[in-house]
């Protein structure tokens, strides 16, 4: 499969970006071809101007750097985000990614993209029983899940939190073999 890796984290040596690398080693030992995206690392601009709200929501009348993007859209299977959960949602770059790539005409009403399997995987601090208590992980599977990936018309899509990212180092090891497994068997 081909796969779109976008990661989204400030810090190349992040756990963000550990996690990452092992997921991206589980999904090259299952044979699959990567492209990462690393937004931190390009100069994409995340804030939607008024170029990218055009009304007959066709390619051509995006800008330039939308239809780049939407390219990558178009020649992947798949895609993964990878990100820190700040406030409950995405980084805000990541977010911009999305308002102005994931746009009218492109990837709804009607979409236009090949994306059949969607994985995000966010790193929370919050502990799996903090989730659960407030249901949390019931929040992004509505707002990002319903919302966004099958909103988008993806149909094989998931998300999947790795909680605890402040319980300590082996915590924190258990958490990147976990995303070499996900990447292995995705
Ligand atoms: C701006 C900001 C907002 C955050 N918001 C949350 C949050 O809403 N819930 C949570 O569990 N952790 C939150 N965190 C903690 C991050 O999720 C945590 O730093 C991350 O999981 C650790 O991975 P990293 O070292 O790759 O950043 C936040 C961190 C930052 C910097």
């Amino acid at each position: 499969m081909k796969i779109l890796l976008v990661k989204c984290h400030p810090r190349i040596d992040s756990l963000t970006f550990k996690v990452s690398e092992s997921f991206k080693k589980g999904l090259l030992e299952a044979n699959n071809d990567v492209e990462e995206l690393d937004l931190y690392r390009t100069d994409f601009n995340p804030i939607l101007f008024h170029e990218d709200e055009p009304t007959n929501g066709k390619l051509s009348s995006y800008s330039k750097i939308v239809q780049s993007e939407f390219s990558r859209l178009k020649e992947n299977d798949a895609v993964v985000m990878i990100f820190p959960l700040w406030w409950w949602s995405m980084p805000a770059l990541l977010k911009g990614w999305i308002d102005r790539v994931w746009n009218y005409g492109l990837t709804y009403e009607p979409q236009k993209h090949n994306i059949k399997k969607a994985l995000i995987i966010t790193l929370a601090a919050a502990s799996d029983k903090e989730i659960k208590k407030f249901k949390y992980d019931d929040a992004l599977e509505i707002t990002l899940n319903r919302g966004m990936l099958k909103f988008c018309e993806i149909p094989d899509s998931q998300i999947c939190i790795l909680g605890g990212t402040n319980l300590g180092e082996k915590h924190c090891s258990k958490l990147i073999r976990k995303a070499h497994n996900i990447g292995v068997n995705f």
